[in-house]
């Protein structure tokens, strides 16, 4: 079921230093900022030759990047990514074999314009879980 490990999502307190870093500090290839107002963060993505880093900052009042934050001052892996090549069907067979869908099960258009559903961290060994639709 599991595809591409599609990123790996870092919450950060300061994109712009976050961004900056990456691009001057580590030499790699960035997006611009871009902003998420259905999920609540501000994104970049970092692009590597085998995957990407996607770096969350907060946006809004409810964002969910606020409360990790508030428990990781500093930042930290928030999510994994990886892709499936039918969201329904992969959230039907997960659904069926225990695994909780965050939300309301629908799944969201994410960051790169594809469908995506969030699993339950506590399912996965404590890793939030993105599927994507590849
Ligand atoms: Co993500």
């Amino acid at each position: 079921m599991l595809g591409r490990l599609n990123h790996v999502a870092i919450a950060v307190p300061d994109l712009e230093a976050a961004r900056a870093h990456y691009r001057d500090v580590l030499g790699a290839e960035v997006s611009e900022i871009e902003e998420q107002p259905e999920h609540g963060v501000r994104t970049v993505f970092v692009t590597l030759p085998n995957t990407k880093i996607e770096l969350l900052g907060v946006l809004g009042e409810n964002s969910p990047i606020a409360a990790f934050l508030a428990r990781n001052p500093a930042g930290g892996i928030h999510h994994l990514c990886f892709e499936v090549e039918d969201i329904l069907a992969a959230r039907d067979a997960l659904g069926a074999r225990g695994l909780r869908i965050l939300g309301d099960g629908r799944p969201k258009i994410g960051a790169h314009g594809k469908p995506v559903l969030f699993l339950h961290p506590k399912d996965c060994f404590g890793t939030l879980v993105e599927l994507e639709q590849a």
